[in-house]
């Protein structure tokens, strides 16, 4: 795959595909910029070269429909802001009018399309929307790894017509950390996996075992697999028909001696709310009307002490119900466990970025993912096909 510095790209209309899906409060506000400052250093290092830059990216899910809440105006203000120049915005992201705006470009502008999802086509990855899209300019940079999962126009067919394919520096980033992590790591090499459904973590887990030194489950997800051993869950969170298939990837993990860690202790309560009453319990002695919400500190002190000596260590999703102000300790206690540590440390998912983000702790972890989907995916043992797309284009370049 060919990166951005691979290109000379004085004068060229270069169109950077952003991932600026960011999430927006009720009045519209941008709650988090995390996302337009990622693709910072793609856009100056264009800038920096005499690019003329059109971005693009989606918001929302707007399916096709011009919806106003979705339009990307307040983000293309965001990055003007934060690039301390002018921004300007396109009435759509195909068309003669757009035509005639890029055509209009000077070196060192900067044009930011309106939502590609306003158009269905883009995520029915139609090549004539892609085509459009590519005649738009000579360079076409992917820098959206949060999208690469997915088989859009804007990621996958564009590739088959832009004069030249690259990925941008977030994209290279992200697959790099990535790589390192998992397939030539420094070990032991630690899974942290949490979240609130083993069924969307499954081929993950499954993955992992061919990577892993040793695994750590907690969650709502961890509640399956002591349901497997045995305990009785009282009215917590499960998926119980797959408690056999979390039976089978603790037994796989014994078979293949990688050490793998539930949790010892819960933090209970009747119900989840920030008033609710709460107790620790063992993880085997959960009262039948009460529900497991959180892990509990034995819990955390163990996942310490198991963590202490990992040289790498890639977590996603949250250890209990973390926004929850009496659940959020056990989530707070394993960002606090990971920037402690000496490791390479990912984190991927976007509950685990907030986890990372309440416990102030940004600056201690490696690298925290953009990509949720796309980060499951890459854990799944998956091909992005974006990042397959650019490879089959740079092959023909
Ligand atoms: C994300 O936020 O994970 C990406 O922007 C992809 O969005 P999507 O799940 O709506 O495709």
């Amino acid at each position: 795959m060919k990166n951005i510095y691979d290109v000379n790209l004085d004068g060229k209309k270069v169109f950077i595909r952003t991932d600026f899906n960011v999430p927006l409060d009720p009045s519209q506000n941008i709650t988090d910029d995390s996302r337009i400052k990622a693709a910072l250093p793609t856009i100056t290092y264009a800038l920096e070269q005499g690019a003329k830059v059109i971005v693009a990216s989606h918001l929302g899910r707007p399916d096709g429909k011009v919806v106003p809440e979705f339009s990307m105006t307040r983000v293309a203000k965001r990055l003007g802001e934060l690039l301390q120049k002018e921004v300007r915005t396109a009435p759509d992201c195909i068309g003669p009018e757009v035509r005639k705006m890029t055509d209009a470009m000077g070196k060192g502008d900067v044009l930011m399309l309106e939502n590609l999802r306003y158009h269905t086509r883009e995520q029915k990855n139609e090549d004539a929307f892609a085509k459009e899209l590519a005649e738009l300019c000579d360079i076409y940079v992917n820098d959206a790894f949060a999208v690469c999962h997915r088989v859009n126009a804007s990621v996958a067919a564009i590739t088959k017509y832009a004069p030249i394919s690259v990925a941008g520096l977030l994209l290279k980033k992200e697959l790099d950390y990535f790589h390192k992590a998992m397939s030539d790591p420094r070990r032991p090499l630690a899974a942290v996996v949490g979240g609130a459904k083993i069924s969307s973590k499954l081929r993950a887990l499954e993955n992992m075992l061919d990577h892993v030194d040793l695994i750590i489950v907690g969650g709502a997800m961890a509640n399956t697999f002591l349901k497997y051993k045995g305990y009785e869950m009282g009215k917590s969170r499960m998926e119980a028909d797959l408690a056999d298939a979390a039976g089978r990837v603790m037994e796989k993990a014994v078979e293949k001696g990688i050490r793998f860690y539930l949790p010892v202790d819960l933090v209970v309560a009747a119900q989840l709310s920030d008033t609710v009453s709460c107790r620790i319990v063992p993880a085997d002695a959960v009262p039948k009307d009460m529900m497991a919400l959180d892990i509990g500190p034995a819990s955390s002190q163990l996942f310490r002490e198991v963590l202490c000596d990992a040289l790498t260590i890639v977590w996603n999703g949250p250890m209990g119900a973390f926004e929850t102000e009496p659940f959020s300790q056990g989530t707070l206690a394993m960002v606090k466990t990971i920037a402690d540590t000496q490791s390479l440390s990912i984190i991927g998912g976007g509950d685990t970025d907030a986890a990372v983000h309440k416990a102030g702790e940004t600056e201690r972890i490696s690298y925290i993912s953009t990509g949720g989907g796309a980060f499951l995916a890459l854990l799944e043992g998956k091909t992005l096909p974006a990042v397959q797309a650019l490879e089959k284009a740079a092959s023909l370049q």
